[in-house]
């Protein structure tokens, strides 16, 4: 069964579902247990507690850990919480922690403000450092390297099967933030990593209308790991809601892959045929310095990308962005509608690299018709430069 179908025919059973193609969305905060025999076995059953998820969970679970070639996953309630549910999974009181400068902003605020006062001390490395780079920041305390390819913002590649190898050899875990290749253009586990996050919110959901996060483990070891600071928390999953639109995404996803790839790639070529776009940073361009590694590691692009343009007033940037008429303003991405906003990766990063003259711009191609598109740009970036 090819990737696409397996995920449209997985984990659903009309006969049990009264004929109907989707599970059902199950509520449970109590679970019977109808004889002592099984309520005193109830450590073996897979919920035994609604905390510890329903049917609508465990379909969703299943099928993205089929996905990401998992032993197993755990949802939780943000891809933030991804993130920081599995780094307080593997880091303790004395640890080090490697993260790339180009992290999603909410992981470098977690790091400073809350483990750092846990003394646990976090180094940022140059976002396209080799692994013999990486080699040289580590310390006999290091524990976890934290990966993201490409990185938010700025788009840079890495080389993820060697630097998996490298630490891997030196007892570090590999936690990667998978979100921009929807777990499903790139599989980290089969690369050597330990843990793949991302935020189902983007393109599994797909439709801007829900908030998940999935671990995915490549070992029933650090699975156990994960299940058991995840309860701990006591976060729980999501509701069976959020679940059950997240499962239908996930189910069309292929599909809506194929044309946000075939629109950003469109987008990015006209982007870099414009005299005044300055740069454009999608790794499936041939121009883009982490093409090769895209190419060798990854089976597709997804939509999400920047591009630089040069450097105008507040106002000008307000005259482009206000009267676009189909792409929004907005904090996220991977929803069937486009999406542009302005960054600043000057502000957050430690290391430098990012000219203050330049405009930065982080676009996410929607489904709509690419012409539509590139029109309404085109319009926008000659009242910026107008
Ligand atoms: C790369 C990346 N990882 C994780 C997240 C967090 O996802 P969520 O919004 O579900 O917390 C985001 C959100 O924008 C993101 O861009």
């Amino acid at each position: 069964m090819r990737p696409e179908t397996a995920l449209i025919h997985r984990y659903r059973n009309s006969r049990e579902q009264h004929g109907a193609v989707n599970p059902p969305i199950v509520h449970a905060s109590t679970i019977l247990f109808p004889t002592l025999a099984e309520l005193d076995s109830a450590h073996q059953a897979r919920s035994s507690y609604g905390l510890h998820g329903t049917v609508t969970h465990f379909g969703l679970i299943d099928n993205l850990s089929e996905m990401e070639g998992a032993f197993g996953g755990h949802l939780v309630p943000s891809g933030l919480a991804a993130i920081t549910i599995s780094l307080m999974t593997f880091l303790k009181a004395g640890d080090h922690l490697l993260v790339p400068d180009n992290c999603y902003q909410p992981t470098r605020r977690f790091a400073d403000n809350v483990l750092a006062g846990l003394d646990i001390s976090t180094t940022y490395y140059v976002p396209s450092a080799s692994a013999e780079e990486i080699a040289e920041l580590l310390r006999s305390e290091t524990s976890v390297i934290l990966l993201e390819s490409p990185g938010s913002d700025t788009f840079e590649m890495q080389d993820i099967p060697a630097i998996a190898l490298m630490v891997n050899q030196r007892g570090i875990k590999t936690i990667m933030d998978n979100t921009w290749a929807a777990g499903y253009f790139f599989k980290p586990l089969e690369h050597g990593v330990d843990i793949s996050i991302q935020a189902v919110t983007k393109y599994v959901a797909g439709h801007s209308d829900c908030l998940l996060g999935f671990i995915a483990a490549r070992t029933e070891e650090d699975w156990k790991r994960v299940d058991n600071t995840h309860y701990a928390f006591g976060t729980g999953h999501c509701s069976a809601e959020i679940a059950y639109l997240a499962a239908r995404g996930l189910r069309s996803m292929p599909a809506r892959l194929r044309v946000h790839q075939s629109n950003a790639l469109t987008m990015a070529e006209w982007l870099e045929s414009r005299p005044e776009v300055l740069a454009v940073h999608f790794p499936a361009l041939p121009s883009h310095s982490g093409y090769q590694l895209w190419k060798r590691d990854y089976t597709g692009a997804t939509s999400l990308f920047a591009f630089e343009i040069p450097k105008r007033n507040r106002s000008k940037l307000a005259l482009m962005l206000d009267r676009l008429k189909y792409y929004g303003m907005g904090y996220s991405w991977g929803g069937y509608e486009s999406l542009l906003i302005p960054k600043r990766p000057q502000i957050t990063r430690s290391h430098a690299g990012w000219p203050n003259n330049h405009q930065l711009l982080r676009i996410h191609v929607g489904l709509e018709h690419i012409d539509d598109l590139i029109d309404d740009l085109d319009a926008g970036l000659k009242r910026y430069l107008s």
